[in-house]
């Protein structure tokens, strides 16, 4: 059965690639309004798919935000597993355009590499478990485990609207365990199995100075300057030391424990490759923790964005009415994303003096996630990588963050296996790309983990 699945997937491959592509010339961005549309129209394509290719039930159900995909096969028996697989069908927006070498919504492959916005991140790897659940059925009428499907369409805006959908939803999603892609490996021939992901708290800050932008030689050295205060606010986030200084931050911040360090020690992740992603040569950062513990296991703060004043050519001497900036700050356990939120704000507001206006808003706020390593579903998955790479997985954790998957452990008692497929493939960035034969293996290692999650039991 095993084997007549495999095979399907690979004498479908070229087949399932080309439907890719179409999903791929969407251009479903949730952060930009104008794209409701498309949203709506990568729903649809989606729900489509998953009728044709044998799903029950399959719905497009709206949320208070962008609608959610649902869709299951639940034939396996009540003796076999419940998975709930978990994508999101939204992509982040493609700015600065002239820096694709195609243009993000017609993907090509090029080198082995198929390059789209939303390739890697996650409609490619959302579509591996359509196309497992595809070559499954096709070849054999049925799958060996009971599967639900939701894909949702606000994940890179911080999931504002699925954790009331998965409350109100309990019955729909119970499960006994959940599987996401929406990740990455460590390098092409080393698969990994992330075991934890980082939270985020997505603050924005305005400082309204002046009632209009002013004559600098008129007004300056009588006004706190907006964009000074901007600049002053974020210089105070860090010490020298590369620690965040806002106060309470690390409180709830649980400390490694030697075994957990030595294990990410071991993680094979080098400086080289740090630099040949990064293009950078010298890591900055906390210098008591190394490059991976920095990278994924401790908080964070980062300046997303910043803005005010003249930004055309040459020179305009004004004081600036308005700056702003964007930050967000990454969690790790045990800190609470809302109560760094105000913290963060309450730090902020003393910053900024009385000599201006400062609102502060909070985007989002999404909790850290940590799976356990020893559990029947880790191990089928990494036998599933085994067989597929040839090469045990490591087990790692992920800077990252996909919000919903606290909820899904929390609200359905349901065990995550993230099950990442990706590399380091520009996601966020211009040129995002992911790897075909990442493709066809992610399909793959899905139909593995199935037949092994049965066995495990
Ligand atoms: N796929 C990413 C999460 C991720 C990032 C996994 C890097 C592995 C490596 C996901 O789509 C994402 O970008 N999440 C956002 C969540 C945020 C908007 C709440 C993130 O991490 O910035
Ligand atoms: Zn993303």
């Amino acid at each position: 059965m095993l084997d007549q699945s495999l095979q399907h997937a690979r004498s479908s491959q070229q087949q399932y690639l080309e439907q890719l592509f179409d999903l791929l010339r969407i251009p479903s961005i949730s952060t930009l309004p104008e794209h409701k549309p498309d949203i709506q129209q990568a729903a649809d394509w989606l729900a489509a798919d998953m009728k044709r290719i044998g799903l029950d039930n399959v719905k497009v159900m709206p949320t208070v935000g962008n609608p959610v995909v649902y869709g299951d096969w639940l034939h396996a028996g009540d003796e076999a597993p419940v998975v709930l697989v978990y994508g999101h069908y939204d992509v982040q927006p493609v700015d600065p355009l002239d820096l694709w070498e195609s243009p993000p919504f017609e993907p090509v492959v090029r080198d082995g590499e198929l390059y789209a916005r939303g390739a890697s991140d996650d409609k490619g790897q959302a579509f591996i478990h359509l196309k497992a659940v595809e070559s499954l059925l096709g070849a054999t009428g049925k799958l060996p485990v009971n599967v639900k499907i939701i894909l949702e369409g606000e994940e890179e805006i911080g999931s504002p609207s699925l954790e009331s959908f998965v409350l109100k939803n309990k019955e729909l999603l119970a499960a006994d365990n959940g599987l996401v892609s929406d990740g990455r490996i460590l390098n092409a021939d080393q698969p990994s199995i992330v075991y934890g992901l980082r939270g985020l708290t997505y603050m924005e800050l305005r400082v309204r100075g002046p009632r209009r932008d002013l004559h600098s030689g008129t007004y300056g050295g009588s006004v706190h300057n907006p964009g000074q205060v901007v600049a002053e606010i974020i210089s105070a986030l860090h010490d020298d030391s590369g620690r965040i200084t806002i106060p309470g931050f690390y409180d709830n911040v649980r400390p490694l424990t030697d075994t957990e360090r030595d294990a990410l020690a071991s993680v094979p992740y080098t400086l080289e490759q740090w630099q040949a992603e990064t293009g950078l040569s010298l890591p900055w950062g906390e210098g008591e923790y190394t490059l991976i513990e920095r990278m994924s296991a401790r908080p964070t703060c980062e300046v997303n964005g910043m803005w005010g004043g003249f930004q055309g050519e040459g020179g305009k001497t004004i004081i600036p009415a308005e700056a702003g900036a964007k930050v967000s700050m990454r969690l790790v356990p045990d800190q609470d994303p809302h109560r760094i939120a105000s913290l963060f704000e309450e730090y902020v507001r003393q910053l900024a003096g009385s000599h201006v206006d400062i609102e502060v808003i909070n985007h989002s706020a999404g909790w850290w996630a940590i799976t356990p390593i020893d559990s029947p579903e880790m191990r089928a998955a990494a036998a599933a990588y085994k067989a597929t790479w040839g090469v045990e997985p490591v087990f790692a954790r992920e800077g990252g963050s996909i919000p919903i998957v606290a909820t899904f452990q929390k609200e359905l008692g349901a065990p995550v296996v993230l099950m990442g497929f990706g590399l380091d493939d520009n996601i966020h960035s211009p040129n995002e790309h992911f790897r075909v034969e990442n493709f066809y293996r992610g399909i793959e290692t899905v139909i593995r983990y199935y037949y092994n999650l049965v066995e495990q039991r």
